[in-house]
């Protein structure tokens, strides 16, 4: 059985915060939530993905924290206790495979974060014209080389933090990173939202244009609540599996809610105010990281070469961090499966992981280049395992965990996890199994059907 009552817990409640926030602030806020919000209308799908968090996200989060610290396993040992012998545990196993998927290709983006610090270290941008960047990305992107050794680097880092542990990789890592990423991220919008005809920018950001939104924007505001809360895969029940019993499970989730939204909202107004001031186009997909923005920073600063450098310098320190904190959360959710069910050391189910992991993410890495014209379903190894994990998987497996947590799990443990045994006031209980049982199921499943074309 892979429940196990003496294994290791965070140390405070604060660490078990900012891990979990660690895992939710990652690329998917910096990288996708700006383009998606240029893709769909501003501040009308921050409006949207705002009541997906709230109505969704959340009460899913608090789901599976309370599976995980109930059942003190991996997500797929958590069904195995919670509803011994029955094909629940699938939803487990779904989990551990979208997290082994998404860490492969993951990285992959998380290695150039690396080759885009260490390029705006050596200053290698100054100079470069819009038509130099474009280059510089596809050469780089398409160099089988270059783009595998960054993200076999990224994936030895990752590695490291999970072999040293619950408490000493993963806790630790997470209170010196995300304390140094709010530093930078707020220094950065200072900066950009300082710069002359930044209000352009925040006025696209802040104010809703409804006119754009249909289908398409709640299915986009959903799968990306899903994607940067971590939710759907069992990532933040297996870190829940090491909060301790006295952590307030719906505080928590909150915390983590406010804290991601916050990072992606700024994210925005790191970006946008620096692109309109220089009047780009802030809807360019997802080369915006990496083709427009170095651009952007070097017209908006470029009075001042220094400041230039200074800016893109944090700017992808930044992102690198908050990457690295998201790898390692989907490395434990797959090294802890390993470990506890199939019985290998976690030193041996660690490194099974990253090998084979980085097997898998050199496909999503050559499909930039040498492998593009390898297509599944008519699109490239990198953008199918992203489409399928992001807008399929997750949904499916946030589904399920609200189906179980509202219909199979007993009341009494749903109630004794989020009051900590009685001692908390949850006056919004009801309300609580309300959305698990019939909200949550049943959005998700419309907003499936629309995109099947069937609804
Ligand atoms: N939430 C992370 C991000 O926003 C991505 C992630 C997804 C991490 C699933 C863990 C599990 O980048």
């Amino acid at each position: 059985m892979a429940t196990n009552q003496d294994r290791v817990n965070f140390g405070s409640k604060i660490g078990a915060i900012l891990a979990a926030a660690g895992s939710a602030v990652g690329l998917g806020n910096i990288w996708r939530f700006p383009y998606e919000t240029g893709n769909h209308g501003g501040a009308a799908f921050i409006l949207i993905y705002l009541l997906c968090i709230v109505l969704l996200g959340l009460p899913i989060m608090i789901a599976e924290f309370s599976i995980g610290r109930h059942s003190r396993a991996n997500t797929a040992g958590a069904y195995n206790v919670l509803a011994p012998g029955t094909p629940w545990r699938g939803v487990g196993y779904m989990g551990v495979l979208a997290g082994f998927l998404i860490l492969s290709y993951y990285s992959v983006v998380a290695g150039w974060t690396l080759e885009y610090t260490w390029q705006a270290i050596s200053n290698g941008f100054a100079g470069m014209n819009a038509e130099g960047y474009t280059q510089f990305f596809t050469n780089f992107s398409a160099n089988p080389w270059r783009s595998v050794l960054w993200m076999v680097v990224f994936m030895v880092m990752t590695h490291m933090v999970i072999l040293m542990g619950v408490k000493k990789g993963i806790e630790k890592s997470a209170k010196i990173m995300m304390p140094m990423l709010f530093i930078l991220i707020i220094v950065l919008v200072v900066c950009s939202v300082t710069l002359p005809g930044a209000d352009k920018g925040l006025a696209f950001l802040l104010k809703p244009d409804f006119s754009k939104v249909n289908a398409d924007v709640f299915l986009g505001a959903m799968g990306q609540a899903f994607f940067s809360l971590s939710l759907g895969l069992g990532c933040l029940s297996t870190y829940a599996s090491y909060f301790g019993k006295d952590t307030n499970l719906s505080k928590t989730a909150l915390s983590v809610g406010v804290i991601d939204t916050m990072v992606a909202i700024m994210a925005g107004l790191i970006i946008f105010p620096a692109a309109f001031s220089v009047g780009v186009s802030p809807d360019a997909g997802p080369s915006l990281l990496f083709i427009t923005l170095p651009n952007v920073f070097q017209m908006a600063f470029g009075d001042v070469p220094f400041l230039a450098y200074i800016f893109s310098v944090m700017f992808y320190v930044l992102l690198a961090l908050a990457a690295f904190t998201s790898t390692i959360s989907m490395h434990e959710v797959v090294t802890a499966f390993v470990h506890e069910d199939w019985k290998f050391s976690r030193k041996k189910a660690a490194w099974y992981v990253t090998i084979f992991c980085t097997l898998l993410g050199v496909l999503s890495a050559l499909s930039f280049g040498v492998l593009a014209d390898m297509k599944i379903f008519g699109l490239t190894f990198f953008d199918f395992l992203d489409t399928l994990t992001s807008k399929v998987m997750l949904p499916l497996g946030g589904m399920l965990i609200s189906i179980f947590t509202g219909w199979y799990l007993d009341r009494r443990i749903v109630w004794d996890e989020l009051t900590n045994e009685g001692s908390l006031k949850v006056p919004f209980f009801k309300v609580y199994i309300f959305i698990m049982k019939y909200l949550a199921p049943v959005a998700i499943g419309l907003i499936f059907l629309n995109e099947l074309g069937i609804w």
